[in-house]
C-alpha cells in the first residue's frame, strides 16, 4: 500500500510522488490549510492539504488523532522559516493530493506525546497505543537486534538452538511454580519451567555438547522493577568446558552485544569472590561505578561503652561497619532521618553517623550522637582507619551480618545516587566462589544457586561442613544488576544425592522428583556447565529503561496480572469439571 515509510523521506525525494500509510499523530488547522503529521514505525512526515484539493481537504477536516490513513502526495521543500531541524523529515513536507481513511479511531486514552501523565495500569491496558510511542517501539526493535546478535554469536561458536518443554515438572530455582492441571491425568499437574535447567543438562547427557535457547521462564515470586513472573533467558549449556572457559566465551558474547549495538568496549571483566563482594559492598551484585565501601570496625568496637556496637562486635554472626561518604557532611538532619527510615526497611534498628567538620581539630571537629560513648583514642583510630577527611559523613551499621549487608549495601547505592557519586559508563564483573548453601529462616539449608551446582570440594568435605563449602558458580554483574548466573554442574549421581541429602531431600523424594536426572547422570553424563542471562534485564540496562516492563511488549503488573487481556481470569464450571477441580467457596487471602 505504501511507497515509502514516513521517516525515510528527505530532500532527495523532492518532486517525487509518494504513498504513505500511518497514523494521524497531530492535526492542525491553519485557517485554510490543514497539516497532518503522519506517523509510522520509521518516523513522522508533515502532510499539507489545501482547499484546492476539495475532496481530500474535506476528508482531512474530519480526521482525528490516531486515525489510520493513506496519503498520496508530492514531496516538496518546506517554505523558508518553517524548516524543523528537530525532525528527521523537517526539511520537507508532502503536498497531499489524495487522502483515504483506512480506519477511524476513538479518542485515545493515552496522548502519544506526554505519556508521563498516564498511570501504568492504563498504559498496559491500552498497550497497543503505548507501544506506538517511538521510545517504546525503539526498545522492542533494539531487543530484536540484540537477540539476533546473540543467536549469530552462539551459532558461530557451535551452539545448537534446542527448544525444551513448557509443560513439565517443577525445576527448583527458588521461586513458587506456576501449575497447569492435567485433564488426561486427573489430580496431576504440570509445572511451567522456572528455567530449562534440567533439560539443558539432559541435552549434555545426550551429547549435544553446546546448547542455547532464548527461553521463556516462569516464576511466581515477589515482583520488582527487574523481575517479572514470565521472563526470558539467554540460556546456555556446554560440555567439557571448565568455568574459566565458559566465562571467557560468555564475556565475549556480552562484549560483542555491547560493541555492536552501543559501540561500547566493556574491556575485560574482573573477578571478585562472593566473600569480598559482601565484605566491601554488602552485596553479591556490587555496583562498581560507586567507590563507597563498607569497612569492618568490629575490632575497634568490642570494648566501647555503646551496646549497640559492642554487642554485634562480639558476635560472630554480626558485623559492625562504617560507610565513609566524601562530601556527605552537608547532608541535613532531615535527610539523615530519611536514610534511617530507609535502612529500617532492611531491618536496621538505627543509623548512627559522624560528620567530619574539621579532621584537624580532633574530636572537637566531629559532630555525632554516638561519639560520647567512645574513648577519644578509639575515635582517633577509627578516623585513621577510615582515612576520614574534612567534609565526610560516616554512617554505621551494627547488627546481624545479613541485616548490615542489606541495609548498608542499599544505603551505599542510595547515598551515591543522591550525591551524584555514581560514575557514568559500564562496570561489569564476575562474582565467583559462592557458598554452596545458605541458612533459611527456619534453619534449614537451601542452595545459593540451585541444587545441581557442583561443589568445589569432595563429597566427604561437603557432608562434614556444608556451610563452609564453596560452589563452582559464577554470576555476571553489570552496574549493580545480576545479569546472569551459572555454574559447573554435578555430573555424577552420588554427588547429586549427597547435595540432596544436605538439602533435606531424602532418597525417596529425590527419586520421585529428580529420578530422571539421576538416571541421566548415571548413563555417561559428561562434565558440563552453563549459564543463563536475563534478556529483559540486559535490554533494560542497554536502553537505560528503569523497569524491565518497558522492554517487554506485554508485561504483567506488580501483582502479576495482565490489564490488557484481564488475565488471570475465571474459568467455566465445565472446564473445571474436565480438570477434576472444585474451587473453594471463598478464595483464601493471598499469602
Ligand atoms: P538464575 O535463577 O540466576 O539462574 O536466572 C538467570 C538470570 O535470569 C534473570 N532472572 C530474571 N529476570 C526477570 N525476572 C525474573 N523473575 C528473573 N529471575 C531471574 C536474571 C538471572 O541472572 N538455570 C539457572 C542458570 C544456570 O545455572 O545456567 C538460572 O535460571 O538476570
Ligand atoms: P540510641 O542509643 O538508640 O539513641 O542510638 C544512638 C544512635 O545509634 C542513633 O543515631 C541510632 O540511629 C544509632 N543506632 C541504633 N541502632 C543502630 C544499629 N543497629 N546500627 C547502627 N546505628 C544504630
Amino acid at each position: 500500500m505504501r511507497s515509502h515509510y514516513c521517516g525515510e523521506l528527505n530532500e532527495t525525494f523532492v518532486d517525487q510522488e509518494v504513498e504513505l500509510c500511518g497514523w494521524v499523530h497531530r492535526r492542525r488547522d491553519h485557517g485554510g490549510v490543514i497539516f497532518l503529521d503522519v506517523r509510522d514505525r520509521e518516523g513522522i512526515a508533515q502532510v499539507v492539504y489545501d482547499p484546492d484539493t476539495v475532496e481530500s481537504f474535506a476528508i482531512a477536516e474530519g480526521v482525528r488523532n490516531e486515525f489510520v490513513i493513506k496519503v498520496t502526495g508530492i514531496v516538496r521543500l518546506r517554505p523558508e522559516g518553517t524548516v524543523n531541524n528537530d525532525m528527521g523529515t523537517g526539511q520537507i513536507e508532502v503536498l497531499g493530493k489524495q487522502l483515504e481513511v483506512l480506519n477511524a479511531a476513538n479518542t485515545p486514552p493515552i496522548q502519544l506525546d506526554d505519556h508521563s501523565e498516564v498511570g501504568e495500569e492504563i498504559r498496559l491496558r491500552y498497550r497497543y497505543i503505548d507501544l506506538r510511542r517511538p521510545e517504546m517501539a525503539d526498545r522492542l526493535r533494539f531487543r530484536s537486534k540484540v537477540t539476533n546478535t546473540v543467536r549469530n554469536f552462539l551459532d558461530d561458536n557451535g551452539f545448537v538452538d534446542v527448544e525444551t518443554p513448557l509443560l513439565t515438572k517443577a525445576t527448583p530455582e527458588g521461586a513458587r511454580d506456576y501449575l497447569v492441571p492435567s485433564r488426561t491425568h486427573p489430580n496431576k499437574f504440570f509445572a511451567l519451567p522456572q528455567s530449562p535447567q534440567l533439560f539443558k543438562q539432559i541435552l549434555m547427557a545426550a551429547g549435544m555438547d553446546r546448547y542455547y535457547q532464548i527461553a521463556k521462564c516462569f516464576r511466581d515470586e515477589d515482583l520488582r522493577a527487574d523481575r517479572q513472573p514470565e521472563f526470558t533467558q539467554i540460556d546456555v549449556e556446554t560440555s567439557f568446558m571448565n568455568e574459566e572457559q565458559i566465562m571467557t566465551v560468555m564475556e565475549q558474547l556480552i562484549s560483542e552485544v555491547f560493541k555492536s549495538h552501543l559501540d561500547v568496549d566493556l574491556g575485560s571483566f574482573p573477578q571478585m569472590s562472593h566473600a569480598e563482594a559482601m565484605q566491601r559492598f554488602g552485596s553479591d551484585k556490587p555496583d562498581l561505578r560507586i567507590d563507597l565501601e563498607l569497612v569492618d570496625i568490629a575490632d575497634l568496637m568490642q570494648e566501647v561503652d555503646f551496646k549497640v556496637f559492642s554487642g554485634p562486635a562480639n558476635d560472630e554472626q554480626s558485623r559492625v561497619v562504617a560507610l565513609r561518604v566524601p562530601q556527605g557532611a552537608s547532608i541535613s538532619r532531615k535527610v539523615i532521618d530519611d536514610y534511617t527510615a530507609f535502612v529500617a526497611i532492611y531491618g536496621a534498628k538505627g543509623l548512627a553517623w559522624v560528620k567530619v567538620n574539621d579532621i584537624d581539630a580532633g574530636i572537637e571537629g566531629l559532630q555525632s550522637p554516638i561519639l560520647k560513648f567512645m574513648p577519644e583514642q578509639v575515635v582517633a583510630t577509627l578516623m585513621q582507619t577510615l582515612k576520614a577527611e574534612t567534609g565526610d559523613i560516616i554512617f554505621f551499621g551494627a547488627d546481624k551480618s545479613k541485616i548490615v549487608n542489606e541495609a548498608l549495601g542499599a544505603l551505599r547505592i542510595k547515598v551515591a545516587e543522591d550525591l551524584g557519586q555514581v560514575r557514568d559508563g559500564w562496570a561489569p564483573l564476575w562474582v565467583v566462589d559462592f557458598p554452596m548453601f545458605e541458612t533459611a529462616s527456619d534453619g534449614s539449608l537451601t542452595s545459593l544457586h540451585h541444587p545441581f551446582t557442583a561443589p568445589a570440594c569432595d563429597a566427604e568435605q561437603l557432608a562434614a561442613n556444608p556451610l563452609a563449602a564453596l560452589s563452582r558458580a559464577y554470576d555476571m554483574v553489570l552496574n549493580g544488576t545480576e545479569l546472569g548466573g551459572g555454574s559447573i554442574r554435578i555430573n555424577k549421581p552420588e554427588m547429586q544425592q549427597e547435595v540432596f541429602k544436605v538439602l533435606g531431600i531424602d532418597e525417596e523424594e529425590a527419586r520421585e522428583k529428580f529420578g530422571f536426572l539421576l538416571d541421566a547422570l548415571s548413563f555417561g553424563c559428561p562434565p558440563h556447565g552453563g549459564i543463563a542471562f536475563g534478556l529483559d534485564r540486559l535490554i533494560m540496562l542497554m536502553t537505560g529503561a528503569t523497569s524491565i516492563r518497558d522492554v517487554i511488549a506485554f508485561p504483567k503488573t506488580q501483582s502479576a496480572a495482565c490489564p490488557l487481556t484481564d488475565a488471570p481470569g475465571s474459568v467455566s464450571g465445565k472446564q473445571l469439571g474436565e480438570l477434576n477441580i472444585r474451587l473453594r467457596e471463598q478464595a483464601p487471602a493471598a499469602q
